[in-house]
Formats: C-alpha cells, structure tokens, sequence
C-alpha cells in the first residue's frame, strides 16, 4: 500500500490545539495508518510520547513502519478504543497531554475492495474493523436479520427514508440467492432508488450496516466517560466526526462535562456536587477549509470538536 490517499483530515487544526506541551504524552485512539501520530511527531520534543490504538491489524502494521523514523517512542496496541482502561497498564504512562479520536473509515479500508466497505467496488460484504477478531460479517447482518431489524438499522444508523422498502427488496432477494457481495446489495438498492437519490441511498445504507455491525455508537458513548480521568489537568481532547449521530453524541457529552451538575433542572440547589470538567475551545464544530476538501474530498463531512480537561 502506497500512502497516496491518506492524508490525515484537519491536521494542521488538530496539532495547534491538542499539542499543548513539546515532551507530553499524546495518543491517537484511531491510530489507522498513522497519519496524524506522525505529524504530532513532527511538533514535539524526541522526549515525548505517542501512542496509538486501533481495531485493524492491517492499518497498524503499516502505522507502525510510518512511525519506525520517529524519534520519539511510540507504542500501538491492537484492541477497540473502548477497552483502553483495561490496555492502559501495557503503556508506559496512566494519562495523556492530548487525546484524539479520528472516527469513521481509513483510506486503507475505503480503498481495499476485500474489505466490502465501498459500493463502488465489488468486493466480499465483510465491513468488519477487525477482521481477525470479530466472526459476524455485514452479509451475516443482512441475511440474518428480521426485515424489521434491517430497517430499523437504516433508518436508525444512516437516516434512509425509504429503509422499509430497501429491507424488503432484501428479504425478497435473498429468499433467492443469500447476499454476498457488495455488487449484490447495490443492486437491490438500485432497482427500488430512483436514480438520482441512488448515490446519497447507497452511502447512506452502506453506513448504517457498518455502524451497527462494528457497534459503532456504542463503542464513542462507552468510552467518552472512560476519557476523562486520562487527560491531564489543561490535557486536550479532539475529535474529528463524519456524520451527524457521532456529532450529536459528541458535543451532548462535551456539554455535559462542561455542566458539571447532572441535577434535575427543577432543583433549586446542586445536590449532586459534580464539577464542571472541561472547556469547550470549539463553540461551534470546526470544518475542513475549501483547499483541504479539494486536496482531499474524504475530508468534506468532517466536523472537530475541542475540549480542555480544567
Ligand atoms: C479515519 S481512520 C483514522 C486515521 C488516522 N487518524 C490517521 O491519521 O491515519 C479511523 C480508524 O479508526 C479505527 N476504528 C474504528 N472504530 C474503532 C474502535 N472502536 N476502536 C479502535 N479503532 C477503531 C478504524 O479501524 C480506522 O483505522
């Protein structure tokens, strides 16, 4: 794999807000091919320390020879972002300066057709992070699934409008033949789209199989919280989003810590006596430039929120 398409998204806003101390300790929690560990590298003194998780074997072998010329260390684990706490003790530090979370795909997998996330490519209806580790692939999701369940996934996870007549031309299809490839499912979509909504119907179905066969909400709500008590005092958290429900679950949560207080708003005095944690830097979510969406059109949904642990 070449590094041709991957070009880390808002890089340059990224590093002027997380990287708060030239010798601290920074990690990339969706480390992928390492794009942005790399241009953290490049801000920092040879005594910091960088770390990286990520669900792909496959990405973080090539992050690690892209990061093997860094002067600083570098430590990558291969577990979901979620189960840091549990992997923190193999690391050679309990918090971090910076924080960051690059959710959505990298271009390794957007652009290796075995992997079954593009619709533009025929390839196997895989759509697993973590190929090596989880058995259920996305043809398990929709052959196994109740047209219910399919639906409620469309809606649910890609806002599809016509989900329910999708989920049924599924169901009526597969009674045929079992899915199992992307070709397949983008046929099914095709024949009950009109044209010109095709394009926006297949990202958005293709989307919703791929969060909710790696559990993708789940994995942002579940380790949020886990966050907080990792970042050091004035440490910084950034994450970069692509749609609107990880953009809602964000800045929900960024507003919660910036509240403190989880007392019911009838509550003439705070009972509960949680102090505001962070401070939100990005009032409104940052969006990529019009230069970098043309140098890099996978940047174009992207929106970055900033908080600062107080
Ligand atoms: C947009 S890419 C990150 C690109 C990276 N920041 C870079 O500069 O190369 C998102 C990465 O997050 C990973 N990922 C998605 N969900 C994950 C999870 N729950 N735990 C760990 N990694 C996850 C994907 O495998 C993918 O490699």
């Amino acid at each position: 794999m070449n590094d041709f398409n991957h070009l880390p998204v808002m890089v340059d806003e990224i590093v002027s807000f997380l990287i708060v101390q030239k010798d601290g300790s920074y990690i990339d929690l969706t480390a992928g091919l390492g794009g942005h560990l790399k241009a953290f590298s490049r801000h920092l003194s040879k005594d910091a320390k960088l770390f990286g998780t990520d669900r792909d074997r496959a990405a973080l072998k090539i992050a690690k020879e892209r990061l093997a010329d860094c002067p600083q260390q570098i430590q990558v684990a291969e577990a979901p972002y979620s189960t840091l706490d549990k992997i923190l003790p193999e690391f050679s530090v309990s918090s971090f300066d910076g924080i960051l979370l690059d959710l959505g795909l990298s271009s390794l997998q957007i652009d290796d057709a075995t992997r079954g996330f593009s619709f533009q490519e025929d390839g196997p209806l895989d759509m697993r992070f973590d190929p090596q580790l989880s058995g259920r692939m996305a043809a398990d999701l929709l052959n196994e699934s109740t047209e219910r369940e399919l639906s409620d996934i469309f809606f649910t996870y890609g806002e599809e409008k016509q989900a329910r007549r999708i989920a049924k031309a599924i169901v009526m299809e597969r009674q045929m033949s079992a899915l199992e490839t992307t070709t397949q499912l983008k046929k099914i979509i095709d024949s009950v789209i009109f044209p010109h909504h095709q394009k926006k119907a297949l990202a958005r179905i293709f989307q919703s199989i791929r969060i909710a066969l790696n559990g993708e909400l789940d994995e942002l709500k579940a380790v949020l919280p886990k966050l907080v008590p990792l970042l050091n005092k004035s440490g910084r958290i950034a994450v970069l989003s692509y749609h609107s429900l990880e953009d809602r679950i964000i800045k929900r949560f960024f507003q919660q810590m910036h509240k403190g207080c989880v007392c019911p708003t009838d509550f003439a005095v705070c009972i509960c006596g949680i102090d505001p944690s962070f401070k939100i830097l990005t009032k409104k979510a940052l969006t990529p430039t019009d230069e970098e969406i043309k140098a890099n059109p996978r940047a174009r949904s992207a929106k970055l929120r900033v908080a600062e642990k107080l």
